[in-house]
């Protein structure tokens, strides 16, 4: 047992040393008379045999009998392929035999062109990055009742929300079941300590900020959830009759590659410096105490950006990192902001809209606002998370498929 060190200076992984020959990857060859030959890494195929010992058809899912004791050396004594039937056939040293149809074969197929079609088909779309000035062309409206009633006009709007990260949904009725029954489409509303819905209006005295009339800079919605909701929806009720209220709205992830390519030091700060996210309060009788520890810029295994947090109230005092980093990061943060709000888009929505956006990429705040008696602004809140949005995009594509 060993405690994980907290590390006050990025971790560094340790350099890999160019791979010996005895790593290089063992390859089973195998002619595809219809297509390009395929070829496999022998560990793989003998891990995902497809025999009744080792795959259990019912779950989908590989059984774990042979990782009881793995043997990492295993190797093919023979193989060879029907090619009426189109089945690969492979006897192990370890005694075991096994079959792969092809079509099996050719979905799973490692040539960088399959492994791309699979990443972009089924894993998540390709996202596409727009600056202010492209908004009004990524823009896309839908409309409430085909999204209720047509699975296609479903899969598009998901589809535009998950390349673009931003979809307007027009003409819902100015009903409090918008939200619910439009998350109940995807799959289920994603509760937080604000409840399942929850209303954004102008109450003095509130606990949150922005339930003021207060400017609403651009910020994430909850970076101080290590789980923060994926999907934000916002359902305009009743809109400010004042010149106030207009939603601002950026893609910070294209202000982060921006910033990777001009201010690659800067960049790195927002990478590499946790910042203290917090909430701290309570909503009705729920007392809450959320704090999250996390960089602004957050970046995937591979280099992609995969999250932004940022939230002016939101962030905590307390900033647990050595001195000698905060300065570096209020430097690359002003950039970052100021990159965000110049690359903005600004529109103001009606009653029926619905704004539907990406929380992990996406900024967005609004203008302050007048409000009175005779002039309220109303919008209802709710999020989805993304893991249930792609589910059901993925369902919907393998449904059209079949059919
Ligand atoms: C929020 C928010 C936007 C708006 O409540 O977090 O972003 O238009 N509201 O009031
Ligand atoms: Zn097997
Ligand atoms: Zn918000």
């Amino acid at each position: 047992m060993f405690q994980a060190e907290r590390r006050d200076v990025a971790y560094q992984p340790p350099k890999l040393s160019a791979p010996k020959e005895q790593d290089q990857p063992r390859l089973v060859h195998v002619p595809d008379p219809d297509r390009e030959d395929m070829y496999f890494p022998d560990i793989w195929l003998r891990d995902n045999c497809l025999c009744k010992e080792c795959f259990l058809p019912q779950t989908l899912s590989r059984l774990p009998q042979l990782w009881n004791n793995l043997d990492t050396s295993v190797r093919v004594l023979r193989h060879s392929v029907d090619r009426d039937q189109k089945i690969l056939f492979i006897e192990w040293s370890d005694g075991h035999a096994s079959q792969y149809p092809f079509s099996w074969l050719r979905e799973r197929d490692f040539s960088p062109a399959n492994r791309q079609r699979y990443l972009r088909e089924c894993y998540r779309p390709e996202q596409i990055l727009w600056s202010g000035q492209d908004f009004e062309q990524i823009r896309q409206v839908f409309y409430y009742e085909e999204l209720i009633s047509c699975d296609a006009a479903l899969r598009q709007w998901l589809y535009h929300l998950a390349v673009y990260g931003v979809a307007m949904v027009k003409d819902a009725p100015l009903e409090m079941d918008v939200l619910r029954r439009l998350s109940n489409r995807v799959g289920f509303m994603r509760r937080t300590t604000y409840g399942e819905e929850f209303s954004v209006r102008a109450q003095p005295g509130a606990s949150n900020y922005a339930y003021l009339a207060a400017p609403l800079p651009l910020h994430t919605d909850m970076p101080y959830l290590e789980y923060l909701p994926g999907v934000t929806m916002l359902h305009t009720l009743e809109q400010s009759a004042s010149p106030g209220g207009v939603n601002l709205l950026a893609d910070a992830f294209y202000v982060a590659e921006m910033m990777r390519d001009r201010y690659p030091e800067q960049f790195r700060v927002l990478c590499q410096t946790p910042v203290d996210w917090a909430d701290i309060g309570s909503d009705g009788d729920l007392k809450f105490h959320n704090i999250w520890r996390a960089p602004v810029i957050n970046l995937d295994a591979e280099g992609q950006c995969m999250r932004i947090n940022h939230s002016i109230p939101q962030r905590d005092s307390h900033f647990s990192v050595p001195v000698e980093q905060v300065r570096p990061w209020y430097e690359a943060m002003a950039t970052f902001v100021g990159l965000a709000h110049e690359h903005s888009s600004r529109f103001k929505t009606t009653p029926g809209d619905v704004l539907t956006f990406n929380n992990l990429r996406l900024v967005h705040g609004r203008t302050g606002y007048d409000d009175t008696e005779h002039n309220v602004r109303h919008i209802l809140g709710a999020f989805i998370d993304w893991d249930i949005v792609y589910s059901r995009l993925r369902v919907l594509r393998n449904a059209r498929q079949l059919t």
